[in-house]
């Protein structure tokens, strides 16, 4: 982690948390005429290089949106083919990951994914789990509206039990309802591969983010494309509800606590 985070106005220029939506692999195969398959295979590539820079710039925490709830729809094929990358992939890079600090956390609806993956994702975590560098957090079989909706039902059923009242649900009792409860407020989402939405992603995590949309397909994803978020993230006012001058004031530091 870098020792002494530049900051501007009391707030960071470099991005606590990064999300990343890794769009652009079919693309990608499809111009060579490859398989889908192939476009997440070289979809690997720019994942290591983004933990490594992230983690030499200090970002604490990396979000990777992997597979989506609704990625499901695919073709069987693709998913089987994603499904032992994801195996693959760990088993490969878990070591590695270990030794260079990453703790590796796991975000989704776990028990929809095989018994091998869930093996290989309860050995990283317990592998990594007293790494401190940084945070690489994969959200897999995740949606937006199945964390909010996870939330909403495990409230309920507090209330339900009588452990909780209904008048005392605020912002801060859901969200430590929500998988992602652990993590903070996300600074900066980055998409690749062109199109210019959120996708179902972290809906309640990105409420102040900044967005970053990159026409490079992910494949392509580069150490400079990276740099070019960063850029764009560092000249960023981020008032979150307040006045410029206030923000200048030093008022927005407090919201990145
Ligand atoms: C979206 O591109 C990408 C995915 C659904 C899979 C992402 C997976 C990887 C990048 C593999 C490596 C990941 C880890 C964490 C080991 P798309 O298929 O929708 O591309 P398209 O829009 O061009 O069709």
């Amino acid at each position: 982690m870098a020792a002494v985070a530049p900051t501007r106005d009391g707030v960071a220029l470099v991005p606590r948390h990064v999300a990343v939506i890794m769009d652009g692999n079919g693309r990608w195969a499809r111009a060579r005429a490859l398989p889908r398959q192939a476009g997440h295979k070289a979809g690997i590539a720019p994942v290591r290089l983004m933990v490594e820079q992230c983690a030499q710039a200090g970002v604490e925490t990396l979000t990777l949106f992997a597979f989506s709830s609704e990625n499901w729809r695919r073709p069987p094929a693709e998913i089987g083919a994603l499904m032992r990358l994801f195996v693959e992939a760990l088993k490969r890079e878990v070591a590695e990951l270990h030794e260079n600090g990453i703790r590796l956390r796991f975000i989704g609806d776990l028990d929809a994914l095989g018994p091998e993956l869930n093996t290989a994702i309860g050995h990283a975590e317990a592998l990594t789990r007293d790494n401190r560098r940084m945070d690489l957090v994969l959200a897999v079989a995740y949606g937006g509206h199945w964390d909010l909706a996870g939330a909403a039902r495990r409230l309920a059923e507090e209330v339900e039990a009588g452990s909780l009242e209904s008048a005392d649900i605020d912002e801060s009792r859901f969200a430590d309802m929500l998988a992602t409860r652990d993590l903070r407020p996300v600074d900066l989402l980055i998409r690749s591969g062109g199109e210019r939405r959120i996708s179902n992603f972290l809906l309640w995590d990105i409420a102040y983010s900044e967005l970053y949309f990159s026409d490079v397909l992910w494949p392509d994803f580069s150490a400079g494309d990276l740099e070019a978020a960063f850029a764009y993230f560092a000249q960023r006012q981020r008032r979150f509800g307040r006045t410029s001058d206030q923000v200048v004031g030093g008022g927005a530091a407090e919201e990145q606590q």
